[in-house]
């Protein structure tokens, strides 16, 4: 069923998991990330990237998001991942998204908390979920690792006051994870996150959550994540399993023998993270 995010945050924070946030780029991987929900008993967030929306076209990402979310019997919010435009943001609402993030953190500070006001006056009426953002995630070419990097992460007195005024429903931090494949040994700023979610009620949502190690991400949820957002480790294992079959059988023509696998693939990864993040019986 589709759910508003709202419903997730809370329950996961209540209950001191994480809910594994995954991006749809077609039909194989939405069917494969709801199936694991399914076969699992999680509740997941599906979710379009700005890629996403342009590779697919909007009203294919909502509607198939919207048909996958209504066909499962656990809940499933549907999500636009780090939105910019305040119009697009709202085509997405009229759609039928059920949760919206608005990533002003390129903003200043102020410039930030009244767009993502903006947003929470438009989202919360028609009960959609508000995910903002504060710091700068790094990018897939920035080495985390670098101190120069610490003027990006996100200040906890400046979490709390962003928190208070925008009355936003979950907050993405950063806290040192980067999108991207990992080129160093990521390190994250633990007691930074603690301090964030010592001040902070409202729940926190990790980006960047591909290539972590096992032990960092139980220790993050520990610390207060409760939303964890997934993209490359799916991309890497369907496009791995694409080169399987296309090696092993150069011949093969058929879409559907080349993509099927692919679906496994990730579906597999899904249930692994869902595992992990403790959402698994959660629905
Ligand atoms: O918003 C999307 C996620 O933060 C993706 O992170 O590249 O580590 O999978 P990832
Ligand atoms: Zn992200």
């Amino acid at each position: 069923m589709l759910v508003s995010g709202k419903e997730i945050f809370q329950d996961a924070k209540l209950r001191k998991y994480a809910v594994g946030a995954f991006n749809i780029n077609n039909m194989e991987i939405l069917q494969a990330i709801v199936e694991a929900a399914e076969e699992l008993n999680s509740p997941v967030f599906i979710q379009a990237s700005q890629g996403g929306i342009r590779y697919a076209g909007l009203e294919y990402i909502a509607g198939m998001g919207k048909i996958a979310a209504a066909k499962a019997k656990v809940p499933v919010a549907l999500n636009i991942d780090h939105g910019t435009d305040f119009n697009q943001v709202v085509r997405c609402i009229r759609h039928g998204f059920s949760a919206v993030m608005i990533d002003g953190s390129k903003l200043p500070f102020e410039e930030n908390i009244a767009i993502t006001r903006k947003i929470v006056e438009v989202a919360h009426p028609n009960d959609v979920s508000v995910e903002a953002e504060l710091g700068k995630i790094s990018g897939v070419e920035d080495d985390v690792a670098v101190a120069e990097h610490e003027a990006l992460f996100t200040d906890p007195d400046e979490a709390y006051e962003f928190a208070e005024r925008t009355n936003c429903d979950a907050l993405a931090v950063a806290v040192g994870t980067a999108h991207g494949v990992y080129r160093g040994e990521p390190k994250i700023d633990f007691e930074r996150l603690q301090a964030i979610s010592s001040k902070v009620n409202t729940p926190l949502v990790l980006h960047g959550a591909s290539g972590l190690a096992d032990d960092v991400i139980q220790k993050a949820i520990g610390y207060g994540i409760v939303k964890i957002n997934i993209d490359t480790d799916l991309r890497i294992a369907f496009s791995e399993a694409v080169r399987k079959v296309v090696k092993e059988h150069p011949d093969e023509i058929d879409p559907r023998n080349i993509m099927g696998p692919a679906k496994e693939a990730v579906k597999k990864v899904v249930k692994a993270k869902m595992h992990l993040f403790g959402s698994v019986g959660k629905a």
